[in-house]
């Protein structure tokens, strides 16, 4: 519908007398303003039932908004974070993370996209043209700026319409409490848990390749075998974090060889076992040198001498590998006579 064939009483008053004012480049003036082009009037400008179906639509983008802000948390509080599902085309994926990808998606969305069609169908449409001026703020613009201010807050209309102002409140609330959701995921804190591993007395040490028991002829002289203790397997819920903390490098040396006289009586017939992850900042070894018994580490180099209480002797580590005292069992297993005495892993923390 033209503005030619609205009837004269529903226009809204001319508030811009440059509309269609177009002047013509002449000889004079080659670079003449061509002024703006006739106003067109918006459906919602004149019929007020359309101007009611904006207002339900951007009232509906806002609810949509705040549903999917509530499904977020919802999704957040109850799809388990292993389970995985199938999307076309994208393929398998986790589904709390599609899950929370999609709600704060449209959550966002529609909060953007009720905000655009509020002001293309429903705020002020008068064609404003802004004289340029100098990169400057004085005292008038600083006041013209807050008197456009009040006049564009006028013309929205957001004290007339309260459903709009409502509905748009309550979406801008409900979005930040998607962030405050998250912060769930800082806790809870580690306690001690970072200080004991699942070696305990009497544990059988497991070969981690095969998962049998070990026993002290399954270690050959200048082999490397890594360990795990008995009753921790891969299916475990907890088995990732538990391993983190708990595999074990099980090396045989001749006990003349072996220099540290505690690394000798935590030993087994020469069978040393040491923890598997670098006290720098935590990477598993898996370098191990038959003629020198030394490790090293893959991530930054840093190499223990295994003979010798697995001490540091190049490399950023802070600490020698911690020793987990073993012996044999009635049966003629290798066991764990206790847990590790120190922390594993990485020395960020003094150790006690
Ligand atoms: S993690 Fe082993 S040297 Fe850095």
């Amino acid at each position: 519908m033209s503005s030619q064939d609205i009837p004269e009483e529903n226009l809204p008053a001319e508030q811009d007398h440059a509309h269609g004012a177009v002047k013509v480049a002449d000889e004079e003036n080659p670079f003449a303003d061509p002024g703006l082009p006739p106003h067109e009037h918006r459906i919602q400008d004149i019929d007020e039932r359309a101007a009611k179906r904006s207002e339900r639509t951007v009232a509906l983008l806002f609810t949509v908004s705040m549903l999917a802000t509530i499904g977020f948390i919802a999704s957040y509080v109850t799809v388990p974070d292993d389970k995985s599902i199938f999307v076309f085309p994208i393929g398998h994926l986790s589904a709390m993370n599609f899950a929370l990808g999609l709600t704060l998606g449209v959550a966002l969305f529609c909060i953007g996209a009720g905000a655009v069609h509020w002001a293309r169908t429903l705020m002020s449409d008068v064609e404003i043209a802004d004289e340029r001026h100098p990169i400057e703020a004085p005292a008038e613009v600083r006041e013209k700026v807050i008197a456009d201010f009040k006049q564009g807050a006028k013309e929205s209309a957001i004290g007339r319409r309260k459903l709009i102002r409502n509905t748009m409140l309550g979406a801008v609330a409900l979005v930040p409490l998607s962030g405050v959701m998250l912060l769930r995921d800082l806790g809870p804190l580690p306690g001690t848990s970072l200080r004991h591993t699942a070696w305990s007395k009497g544990k059988l040490l497991v070969n981690m390749n095969t998962n049998e028991p070990l026993r002290p002829e399954d270690v050959a002289v200048g082999s490397l075998t890594f360990a795990k203790p008995e009753g921790l397997e891969e299916h475990d819920e907890n088995f990732q974090t538990e391993i983190a903390k708990a595999a074990l490098m099980i090396v045989r040396l001749q006990p003349e060889n072996i220099k540290d006289k505690r690394e000798l009586e935590w030993s087994h017939e020469g069978i040393v076992a040491y923890s598997k992850i670098c006290t720098h900042v935590g990477c598993p070894i898996s370098l191990y040198e038959q003629q020198t018994h030394h490790v090293l580490c893959p991530c930054h180099q840093s190499t223990f001498d295994l003979s010798d209480g697995a001490r540091v002797i190049f490399g950023p580590a802070g600490h020698a590998l911690p020793q987990l005292r073993i012996g044999v069992n009635d049966e003629g297993y290798l066991e764990a006579l206790g847990d590790f005495e120190e922390p594993v892993g990485p020395a960020f923390w003094e150790r006690g």
